[in-house]
């Protein structure tokens, strides 16, 4: 296997070579993008309207790292380690709650904190020399809302999410009026058998849309495809689709009739590194899609629904769920899985981005743009540097 020159990324994108197969199944690369990008980067963790009262919470994973994000008195929202500052107990397993009264409690030896991440009650510290409980707080984590969405960071110096993506919330309400609105409908996690990386590929080419399984093209047929329209923005991008020309009557097998939707357009943007927002043609619904990183060759695939507060949600949205849960993300990942094992072959290590010269539709520039953007966040791991 030809060892990747420190130089892959100033390759040209019509004419660049694809990131070398190794760099989605070998440890050491997963371990520097872990260090070098999950641990730096913003999580999107949920929606404000989740953590809508006093005491709810929701938690993250990332890798053996969690995080719990919590609602005070106060309105605000926080972020903490999920750990207990006694003896180091992960206070929270469920993803997501409310804690009745508003404080969250160790199970080990009852330490209290208040969703502030105050030290509330340690029963029996009286006893103990020198003890102050302010010093025992729960440590706090960056939070931040964008566009109504809740995101944690690791990295206390990162940049914010706003200044990270200048433009995307703009890009976002062009597309999604109701933006400002939204409640969780369902959330799906599905474990896939595949490299993060492998599954955000898919998602953002649109080359493969009307040339591999009969539920693409079912989603083609409801898009202009000629107008599919992929643009990278350095930390984010979006894949846009127009509505197909002439009449659409149905979606999804659903009369579309007089259904409410956020747009007929096939709307989808990306922040880096694995959050995706989008919104099928006709449906009124934001779907999120993230692909958290478990190892090497396995990602928790995590969906979220949400429709519009105070809305009934239409059929037609209903059906478009479904059949993302049970035909459009099925298939995806079953060429997913594929994808993984042909990236082991002894007969392949690394291939051509279908990149032309007009970034027409089924260019694959987004995919080149991220894997750059990849290369050079964990640049040297591959040399031990
Ligand atoms: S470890 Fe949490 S109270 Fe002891
Ligand atoms: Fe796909």
């Amino acid at each position: 296997m030809p060892q990747i020159s420190r130089a892959w990324d100033e390759q040209d994108a019509e004419e660049a070579y694809s990131l070398p197969a190794h760099f989605f199944y070998d440890q050491k690369i997963f371990d520097a993008e872990k260090k070098d990008i999950f641990f730096k980067s913003w999580h999107m963790i949920g929606h404000e309207s989740e953590l809508a009262t006093p005491g709810s919470f929701l938690t993250q994973d990332i890798f053996e790292q969690s995080v719990i994000a919590t609602r005070d008195r106060d309105g605000k929202i926080y972020a903490f380690h999920n750990v207990c500052q006694h003896r180091g107990n992960r206070l929270v397993e469920e993803r997501r709650g409310k804690f009745s009264p508003a404080l969250v409690r160790c199970a080990y030896h009852a330490w209290a904190y208040s969703m502030d991440g105050a030290l509330q009650a340690a029963p029996r510290t009286e006893c103990l020399k020198n003890f102050n409980k302010a010093d025992y707080g729960l440590k706090p984590v960056r939070v931040e809302n964008y566009g109504g969405f809740v995101f944690v960071n690791l990295d206390s110096d990162a940049q914010s999410v706003a200044d990270m993506v200048p433009g995307a919330l703009d890009e976002m309400r062009r597309f999604l009026p109701d933006l400002d609105r939204l409640r969780l409908i369902e959330e799906v996690d599905v474990i896939v058998d595949a490299n993060w990386k492998v599954i955000q590929e898919n998602s953002i080419e649109g080359y493969h849309f009307d040339l591999s399984g009969p539920v693409h093209k079912e989603l083609a047929a409801l898009i202009d495809y000629s107008g599919y329209d992929l643009t990278s923005h350095d930390n984010w991008w979006t894949y846009i689709g127009p509505p197909a020309k002439g009449e659409t009557t149905h979606a999804y097998g659903v009369e579309i009739g007089n259904a409410t939707y956020q747009t007929p357009w096939f709307f989808n943007i990306g922040l880096w590194p694995n959050t995706t927002f989008y919104s099928f043609p006709y449906t009124d619904m934001i779907g999120t899609f993230i692909m958290i990183p478990l190892d090497p060759e396995r990602s928790l695939l995590r969906f979220g629904y949400y429709g519009i507060e105070g809305r009934e949600l239409p059929e037609l949205t209903q059906a478009a769920i479904r059949w993302m849960n049970t035909q459009l993300g099925p298939e995806d990942i079953q060429l997913n899985v594929s994808n993984q094992k042909g990236l082991h072959s002894f007969g392949f290590t690394h291939g051509r981005y279908l990149i032309d010269a007009e970034r027409s539709s089924y260019s694959e520039h987004l995919v080149h743009h991220f894997h750059k953007l990849c290369y050079q966040a964990i640049r040297g791991a591959e040399h031990g540097a």
